[in-house]
């Protein structure tokens, strides 16, 4: 069943009832200041740092109620009514909710009247807009009113959810005009605040919010609208809102617009009064006359369309697949863009106060972002790398506006290190800068202490090197990229962390999956040595490599897979011998990926293993079978009832492993069936048991064990956008950025028939036509580079070109 459509001309998904299963979330802003906003205009806005500066308040635990967010009342005689549906449910003559690429838009219409809003954030200001059209669509006079609402929260998200005994005393602002000031603790450490202006004289406001909705009432039945009057309370103390009251009269056919905008301003600490007690509004005031008039506002939103458009042109591809085409051209590149500005920090699911950038998880967002804006990606592998302790080992959080690591959820994970090395080999396949591997860049945010990025890699290799375990396998510390496999945690009381949990390492406890990561992410290191003329570090690279690759063949091959892992007693995880979890989806597509086994047929046996036990209609289930006891050397794995999450759940993250792992052994139709298992667009008919948005993936759907077998958890921030955007760019349809320039070898289903891409690299424009007049699944005959044929794969780059035309024939 379906709640919409997919609108790809306007790059939109067009939500066609406001009772989704869950909300269905959009994002606006793409560098400082964020919104979240779902299907009903819940959501809450941020500058920079979801818990540092949270703007508007998100109700927690609140997921599908919905209940706070950027409202927009309406009073139509005694009837009260939201145009996104929430928070009144008045139900509506007509609902329908745009998600677009960085705007909103949502129209509802009641009696006769109708209002359409459009909610964006402009390219380089900090500010959300709104624009509010009210019609009449009826033959008489109307006279309603219109009222605005937001819920401020008091800055730092945690505290202001907590500490109510401080909290409820402090709340300040000011109101001039039709602008609503929110400045709680300005007064005393911070010199910012926020607004909430409209372009039109107001006929009241009201910044209590208790007064704005009457005692014990909540926001689906607020008494000030009801009585159709705000109180003018400036509040003191309590909870403070914005709310802002336009009455409008309406003739037959007539339509009134009004621009509303949300915004952040920071004063220097000594400029931040007007005169005691005043605060500076100069800045606030030239920030709101950029966005005055409906013309502002339409230029302002054309520029961000113009923006996107040229963001998206850079991986292009036309094909006889809809699917395909949508979301490698649309959905899969805009995910990645948000996961690569959030990381996992803030959506409906990560709460903003929790987790702030992941040192191992904004690596990995790197590989489906750095084609579009390889610039921030630069400017975040510095700041990532500028968190790493000088033995190469790495906090697995910094937060984002202080950019300093810290340990609140753990440290210790023994896999982090080897992802700078794929972030950074990911930036410079793209790129070609290897001006950033001479960049002087602090450890633990020390510049005393500063070495080049590329000693920082040595130092990620090396950490690995010397942390080995019996087996000369890696050690895996607090757990590798499977934060749940906790083998040194022994945690036996509720409450206790399991990545915070005892002691961080251990000396026995090893992990297959890291070395697998070794073999692949060493050799992209030995390559950067290669490039910066270091050879002999480049052969005692490929040397451990070497050695990993024994280890691996030795005491991590089970006979038909990969093992998982060894315990802290050196039992097997993930083998045949175990009684549950006896084969785990991550060596499998790891070490495959890493090329071991591919060429004794370990590879392929694996891969057979994983489609035999661990496939389902709705993707590849992380480990079978599930755990159904807790295990104490196990960890928080083994916490989640069957079926749920790294439990044997569908952990979307690792399928497109698995299926870039089937393209290095040549098997196109596997792998493209692995990829439309879990692609949103390929599962949009089913939206009522996957239940999350049909545009974007989420990090889990329930496996075979569950009670809820292929319904969605955690949607939007996940590794799953950029793997996928990874694997279906560069594996199955095989436009691989290396340090020589792009490489061209598809490895599609044998039906896939001839597509077309336009991929912007290293600033010059490929046009690559790929036939496949055999239906192979992989392999490239012939490689026509502006006519003329080349040898191999890669197209050599060349710079003094602007277009270059590409003809490939598979066969
Ligand atoms: C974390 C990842 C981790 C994955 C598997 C996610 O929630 O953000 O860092 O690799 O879970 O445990």
């Amino acid at each position: 069943m379906k709640y919409g459509f997919f609108d790809d001309n306007n790059k939109e998904y067009v939500i066609t009832t406001p009772k989704t299963p869950l909300p269905w979330i959009n994002y606006l802003g793409c560098t400082d200041f964020f919104t979240l906003i779902s299907n009903t205009c819940g959501g809450y806005t941020f500058y920079k740092d979801a818990k540092l500066l949270r703007m508007t308040r998100y109700r927690y635990n609140d997921t599908t109620p919905d209940t706070n967010g950027k409202y927009f009342y309406i009073k139509d005689g005694d009837t009260i009514w939201n145009p996104g549906w929430q928070p009144t449910k008045t139900e509506l003559d007509s609902y329908e909710c745009r998600h677009g690429i960085g705007y909103s838009k949502f129209c509802g219409a009641k009696n006769d009247i109708e209002a359409s809003l459009i909610t964006f954030v402009p390219i380089g200001d900090p500010v959300e807009l709104t624009k509010v059209t009210i019609t009449n669509k009826g033959a008489n006079k109307k006279e309603i009113q219109l009222f605005s609402y937001v819920e401020w929260c008091l800055w730092n998200a945690d505290d202001d959810m907590k500490n109510y005994q401080r909290n409820l005393s402090i709340g300040e602002v000011e109101v001039l005009d039709s602008t609503i000031y929110h400045k709680t603790e300005y007064r005393e450490r911070r010199n910012h605040y926020a607004v909430y202006s409209v372009n039109t004289p107001i006929n009241g406001f009201e910044t209590s919010r208790d007064e704005f909705r009457g005692a014990y009432n909540g926001p689906d039945k607020p008494a000030a609208v009801l009585a159709g009057k705000l109180n003018n309370t400036i509040a003191s103390g309590w909870y403070p809102i914005a709310s802002h009251q336009i009455d409008i009269v309406l003739a037959p056919g007539e339509s009134k617009t009004f621009v509303f905008a949300l915004g952040y301003i920071e004063n220097p600490d000594d400029d931040k009064w007007e005169k005691p007690g005043v605060i500076n509004k100069t800045k606030a005031n030239t920030l709101l006359s950029k966005y005055q008039t409906s013309e502002d506002f339409d230029n302002a939103f054309a520029a961000l369309c113009d923006y996107w458009d040229n963001l998206l042109r850079k991986f292009h591809i036309e094909s006889k697949d809809e699917h395909v085409n949508r979301m490698v051209n649309i959905w899969n590149q805009y995910q990645c863009m948000v996961t690569f500005n959030m990381s996992r920090s803030a959506s409906y699911y990560e709460t903003g106060i929790g987790r702030g950038m992941g040192f191992r998880d904004s690596c990995q967002d790197l590989l489906g972002f750095v084609h579009l804006i390889p610039d921030r990606a630069r400017e975040r592998i510095i700041d990532i790398a500028s968190t790493q302790f000088q033995d190469g080992s790495a906090y697995h959080q910094y937060q984002p506006l202080t950019k300093k690591g810290n340990s609140d959820i753990g440290s210790g994970f023994n896999d982090d290190p080897l992802w700078l090395i794929a972030g950074t080999s990911a930036y410079i396949r793209e790129t070609g800068d290897t001006s950033i591997l001479k960049k002087m860049v602090p450890y633990d945010n020390d510049m005393s202490v500063a070495t080049t990025l590329m000693e920082h890699l040595k130092r990620s290799f090396d950490y690995i090197v010397t942390h080995k375990g019996p087996h000369d396998l890696p050690l895996i510390g607090r757990a590798d990229w499977n934060d749940c496999l906790n083998l040194n945690c022994f945690s036996e009381h509720p409450g206790e962390s399991f990545q915070c949990f005892g002691p961080s390492e251990g000396p026995v406890a090893e992990s297959v999956f890291i070395a697998g990561m070794f073999v692949k992410y060493g050799r992209e290191y030995a390559a950067l040595c290669k490039l910066m003329g270091d050879s002999s570090e480049e052969a005692r690279v490929l040397s451990e490599v070497d050695k990993m690759i024994a280890a691996i063949e030795k005491d991590g091959w089970d006979g038909e897979w990969f093992v998982r892992a060894y315990d802290a007693y050196s039992h097997k995880v993930g083998s045949k011998e175990c009684d549950e979890g006896q084969i785990y989806i991550e060596p499998q597509g790891m070490c495959v990926m890493a090329g071991v086994g591919i060429e004794n047929g370990n590879a392929e046996k694996a891969l057979n293993s994983v489609k035999d036990k661990l496939d389902t209609k709705y993707g590849v289930m992380i480990l079978q079978p599930a755990y159904t006891k807790y295990h104490l050397e196990l960890g928080e794995i083994t916490s989640y009832p069957p079926g749920y999450k790294e439990n044997a759940g569908i952990f979307c993250h690792n399928n497109p492993w698995i299926s870039i792992a089937e393209t290095c052994i040549g098997r196109g139709n596997r792998a493209f069936e692995v990829y439309k298992k879990t692609c949103p667009s390929y599962i949009e008919d089913i939206s009522d048991i996957h239940r999350t948005e049909p545009y974007v993936y989420s990090q889990m759907v329930a496996g075979a064990d569950a009670k809820f077998h292929g319904e969605a958890k955690n949607s939007w921030l996940t590794g799953t956008a950029a793997w996928t955007f990874t694997n279906i760019s560069q594996y199955i349809l095989g436009i691989y950025p290396t340090l020589d320039g792009l490489s061209v070898n598809p490895c599609t289903p044998a039906d896939f028939g001839d597509f077309n891409i336009t991929r912007v690299y290293r600033g010059v424009t490929y046009n690559i036509e790929i036939k496949n007049p055999n239906k192979v699944q992989k392999g490239v005959a012939s490689l026509l580079v502006d006519g003329k044929e080349i040898k191999g794969n890669i197209i050599p780059f060349d710079s003094s070109k602007k277009v270059v035309n590409v003809t490939a024939t598979m066969n």
